[in-house]
């Protein structure tokens, strides 16, 4: 059997990362890891570790250290990259602006002279749904133009792709991977995400007040034009996400020469409220939630939900999960967090 290609992956002790190096593992990749582990845990590695029974290399390095990259590059010999290392939250990016460019472009910009010094061609980049603002049309696809950013971790997003597209007269290869709203976790219950402070985003702030962690649940506006007036959304199972990352690699490295810069969807292509996950989520646990009804929150986008034809059909992915697994993964993780059974 032909020996499988070696994968850096950056970032891949986060939520996205970590899933998808155990999807690599499991496809018989090489892998190495890096992370700065500001926004993660040594525990996330020994779980990937516990669930694949597979070894790999881990760092702690910040893709933003030039030398440390620099030294990581000299001393591998890489095949392709993802590339999942950078800040995510919404809000925290409205607060600071100018750490969400320095770190989401300037490690990309860091990580992409070290590919080009080494000759790495292949990159697979974490980009987000927030690249199209609110579309004029959904489900939206990759043809939709960008929209003025909500945020500046929406132009951060945007701003990557340009440099990705401009980088692919270099000889670097790109899959852009607009990830909708991923969501769950790892069905071993060893791994998933570790919200810092409060969360931002629903499913944790869901299980966290299924838990009593929080009291209660906000849900922003019920008087938007929608079914049922909230928000609307693609939630989509996190290994779903990760699994793409191998059929983008596998895309990469079958094409023949030639300058490639590719974005792709990565949604389940149905739309779910808010208020539609609120039910799924008493229903698929049997755990009641508190919440409420309230103000909408700024720069929320009405709806967004994925037309994934070309995902499916270039690269050959399916999702697996569907909504009630996606939270019942959710929960059984958040239980493993606080120890309840
Ligand atoms: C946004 C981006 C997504 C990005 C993510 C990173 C869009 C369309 N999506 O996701 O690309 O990767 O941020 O964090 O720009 N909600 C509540 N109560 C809560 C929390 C959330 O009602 O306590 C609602 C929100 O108003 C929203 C929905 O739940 O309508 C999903 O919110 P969230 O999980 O934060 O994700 P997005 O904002 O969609």
């Amino acid at each position: 059997m032909k020996k499988k290609n070696h994968v850096l992956v950056t970032g891949g002790a986060g939520y996205i990362g970590a899933h998808t190096v155990v999807e690599l593992l499991n496809a018989g990749y090489e892998v190495t890891v890096i992370d700065s582990l500001e926004r993660s845990e040594l525990r996330i590695v020994e779980g990937i570790k516990s669930i694949t029974g597979k070894e790999f290399s881990f760092h702690k390095i910040d893709c933003l250290d030039a030398s440390a990259m620099k030294s990581l590059f000299e001393a591998n010999q890489f095949d392709s990259v993802i590339h999942f290392a950078a800040y995510k939250s919404v809000n925290e990016s409205v607060e600071k602006p100018l750490m969400y460019y320095q770190n989401n472009v300037g490690s990309l910009m860091t990580l992409l002279e070290a590919m080009k010094q080494y000759r790495v061609r292949d990159l697979i980049f974490s980009s987000s749904c927030t690249v199209y603002g609110q579309p004029d049309y959904i489900p939206v696809d990759e043809s939709a133009p960008f929209k003025k950013a909500e945020s500046p971790y929406g132009a951060s997003k945007q701003l990557c792709e340009h440099i990705l597209e401009d980088m692919a007269t270099v000889g670097i290869r790109v899959a852009s991977l607009r990830y909708f709203n991923p969501i769950g976790a790892h069905p071993s219950g060893l791994i998933g995400e570790l919200p810092i402070g409060v969360p931002n985003n629903l499913v944790p702030y869901v299980t966290q007040t299924a838990a009593g962690v929080r009291a209660q649940l906000t849900v922003f506006g019920n008087d938007y034009d929608t079914p049922d007036g909230s928000c609307v959304r693609d939630f989509i199972h996190v290994c779903d996400v990760a699994s793409a990352h191998v059929n983008a690699i596998q895309y990469l490295e079958d094409l023949k020469a030639g300058k490639v810069f590719e974005a792709f969807n990565l949604g389940t292509g149905k739309g779910v409220s808010v208020l539609e996950l609120v039910q799924k989520f008493i229903e698929a646990t049997g755990v009641n939630l508190n919440y409420k009804i309230g103000p909408r929150r700024p720069g929320d986008v009405e709806k967004v939900y994925a037309n994934p034809e070309k995902i499916v059909k270039s690269l050959g992915w399916n999702p697996q999960y569907d909504l009630g697994q996606s939270l019942k993964h959710a929960w059984q993780w958040e239980k493993k967090i606080h120890g309840l059974s």
